[in-house]
């Protein structure tokens, strides 16, 4: 091995210089692949759109040949065709539909990802238990599983559940602070059954906080679930919007996914038109010009990571610009 400091100064010019920068570990900064800074956000993530008949016909399928031992994992992943990824929703989200059949039970895990579900069909029967916490999952219903609760799902029921379950895994993947441990036994013990509950919003309590919040914009309603307390990464939203009601064009440097319950209608982002209708997800990237129309009476689920750019002071939209 040559002596570095010696290489550097034989070098005849920067075309020789580089090659003993760079196996020293350098980058010089005027001669460097790709820039490092930008004027306004460039994601690779692109608005998308998934419809739930679809998934929801392949998770139907996928059930013969999926079994109970892997009922934990029979979801797919809504990922955004960005390199090689085949997780991610948005850069720092990714939204799944899950499908449960009657009688099983999904082992209990824990991790630091957050996550939440919001119920898209279930009989009676279907529930979450979250740190020995039993509560019901009921059509239109979010729960919440924090980071390190253990969770396990379970559907007594008569028919198989499906659910659109959203987590912060991949902003997780971004910081690193991955920890994740299977609950010995598999089967964590139920130790309360209550009424109430800060992980489980329920539709009844949803609508009618839509009724008595003011319009955000004409027949447009918005509610925030008081979910900070229990989770800390993402912000959950209810949005009603009546017929031929419009959101507005928006855009931010949140990334945002839409998850629709009811109704149906159009997302333009960027020159794209969108078609949803009840079940179908939908997604709003970093700085993502958007506009959301209801063509009848409709829900939408929001999810975004705007407390994470907000608690960074990297939260910037239309009215408050950098
Ligand atoms: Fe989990």
């Amino acid at each position: 091995m040559m002596d570095p400091i010696a290489e550097i100064r034989d070098a005849a010019g920067l075309e020789e210089l580089y090659p003993v920068l760079a196996r020293n570990r350098y980058t010089a900064g005027w001669n460097k692949k790709s820039r490092s800074l930008w004027p306004e956000p460039a994601s690779g993530f692109a608005a998308r759109h998934w419809h739930y008949d679809e998934a929801r016909a392949a998770l139907a399928q996928a059930g013969r040949w999926i079994g109970t031992d892997l009922a934990e994992r029979r979801n797919l992943l809504m990922f955004n065709p960005v390199g090689d990824n085949e997780y991610d929703t948005v850069n720092t989200l990714v939204a799944a539909y899950q499908m449960i059949k009657p009688g099983e039970y999904a082992r209990a895990h824990r991790h630091t990802p957050n996550a939440l579900r919001l119920v898209l069909e279930a009989g009676e029967g279907l529930f979450t238990v979250v740190n020995g916490v039993k509560l019901p999952m009921l059509e239109g219903d979010v729960l919440l599983t924090p980071g390190r609760a253990w969770h396990s799902h379970f559907n007594e029921g008569e028919s198989e559940a499906y659910w659109i379950d959203i987590l912060d895994v991949p902003l997780v993947h971004r910081l690193e602070p991955m920890f994740f441990e299977e609950y010995e036994g598999g089967t964590q013990p139920v130790e309360s059954t209550p009424a109430a509950h800060p992980f489980w919003f329920r539709k009844a309590d949803t609508e009618e906080a839509l009724r008595q919040v003011k319009p955000m914009a004409p027949g447009v309603r918005r509610h925030t679930l008081e979910s900070q307390g229990s989770i800390a990464t993402m912000a959950l939203n209810w949005m009603a919007m009546e017929p031929g009601a419009s959101t507005g064009l928006r855009r931010s440097t949140a990334s945002r996914i839409f998850a629709a319950t009811e109704g149906e209608g159009r997302f333009e982002a960027e020159g794209r038109v969108f078609d949803w209708k009840a079940g179908d997800v939908f997604a709003a990237p970093i700085w993502t010009r958007y506009e959301i129309t209801a063509g009848c009476d409709a829900r939408l689920f929001e999810v975004s990571d705007e407390p994470v750019l907000r608690a960074l002071g990297f939260y910037f939209d239309a009215e408050n610009l950098p």
